[in-house]
């Protein structure tokens, strides 16, 4: 049975992997997407959206646009870990689909409503549009199914600032709207946030990229390495391993910049499949308060494991998985959904 799903992204390297994972998910249904500032400007993440979209060949999907801005402070971007579009070194056609007349906010209340204890919700970004989707429609987490988010780091360090997980850091004030929305939530509605202490452990290394190419039949079977001469293109036959693979190049070049090695931490796919199946993951209750006032910590998340602060659970935050399984799961489902899209003897042309 096919699952319906909103999709908030900031895309995004890894986003653009959660989109073509849930796309080439046949238990998945995305019924919307919004996009969300986060690592490049709103308008940006729109297009990619709808650029991956149309070179995956997907049914119209409605892209709906995001606010500019965070709530309370200016937009941060973070091109040098995305590429100057937020997609790597990859090159998308421009698309031809155009963007939805609603807003991104209103994506998500609308949808909510009309699949009340249906929608299964899933944000890769800021949390912005689903704060400001929650000004307006207070019972969000009662008419969700499930929600997931990639955000936040606990008994972990931040990749952003020493304590602070990207997502919130950009838009801390949506975030702290977003946990207080779920004080109340009953324990079957908690989002499962999947923070930076388990999606840290999700590698994607040059070897998961020639398995994904070998799946999709594209050849040649590219292994990027180091020691590639900068910003070389890959020649691979299947235009979305072709494009993934300048993607994700870029993104493996940053974290090795960052001295974290030739691989890539991949948040937001693992948060997809999570979405998806969480019984790939095991979960820990706990009460998530995000710090908006310290001089060193404001962005930070904080989670309450043993009831200290005498507040009920609202999170169910991942604290174990089976990475190789989620790897085998992604590469088996992009493959199979790239081969079929553009099978062998029809990818000569250059799209
Ligand atoms: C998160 O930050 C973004 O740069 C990634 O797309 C991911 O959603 C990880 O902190
Ligand atoms: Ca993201």
């Amino acid at each position: 049975m096919r699952q319906r799903i909103i999709m908030d992204v900031d895309t995004g390297v890894d986003d653009s992997l959660a989109l073509l994972y849930l796309l080439a998910s046949p238990d998945a249904e995305i019924a919307g997407i919004a996009a969300t500032a986060g690592n490049v400007p709103a308008a940006q993440v729109a297009i990619n959206n709808l650029a991956w979209l149309e070179l995956a060949g997907a049914p119209e999907i409605e892209v709906a646009l995001g606010a500019a801005d965070p709530l309370e402070i200016p937009l941060r971007t973070t091109e040098d870990t995305h590429g100057p579009h937020g997609i790597g070194y990859a090159d998308l056609p421009t698309p031809t689909r155009s963007l939805s007349s609603r807003t991104a906010d209103r994506l998500w209340v609308d949808l909510a409503r009309r699949y009340p204890g249906e929608l299964i919700g899933l944000c890769t970004g800021p949390l912005t549009n689903l704060a400001l989707a929650l000004r307006t429609e207070p019972d969000l987490p009662r008419l969700l199914r499930r929600l997931v988010i990639m955000g936040g780091a606990f008994n972990h360090p931040g990749n952003t600032t020493p304590t602070n997980e990207w997502n919130i850091h950009v838009d801390p004030e949506a975030a702290k709207i977003v946990f207080d929305a779920f004080a109340a939530a009953p324990p079957d509605r908690r989002p499962l946030v999947c923070a930076l202490d388990i999606t840290e452990t999700i590698e994607m290394r040059p070897v998961h990229l020639a398995e994904l190419a070998e799946r999709a039949g594209s050849l040649p079977v590219e292994t990027v390495s180091p020691a590639d001469p900068p910003g070389p293109r890959s020649a691979a036959s299947n235009p979305i391993i072709r494009h993934l693979t300048d993607a994700v190049r870029f993104y493996f070049d940053f974290h090795r910049d960052h001295d974290l090695g030739y691989l890539a931490h991949m948040h937001d796919p693992f948060a997809a499949a999570v979405a998806l199946d969480p019984t790939l993951v095991r979960t820990r209750p706990a009460t998530v308060d995000v710090e908006l006032t310290g001089t060193l910590t404001r962005a930070t998340t904080v989670a309450d494991w043993a009831g200290m602060w005498g507040r009920p659970p609202n999170a169910d935050i991942v604290v174990a998985t089976d990475p190789a399984r989620f790897f085998d799961r992604m590469i088996g489902r992009i493959g199979d959904f790239a081969r079929d899209r553009f099978p062998a003897e029809a990818t000569t042309g250059h799209q």
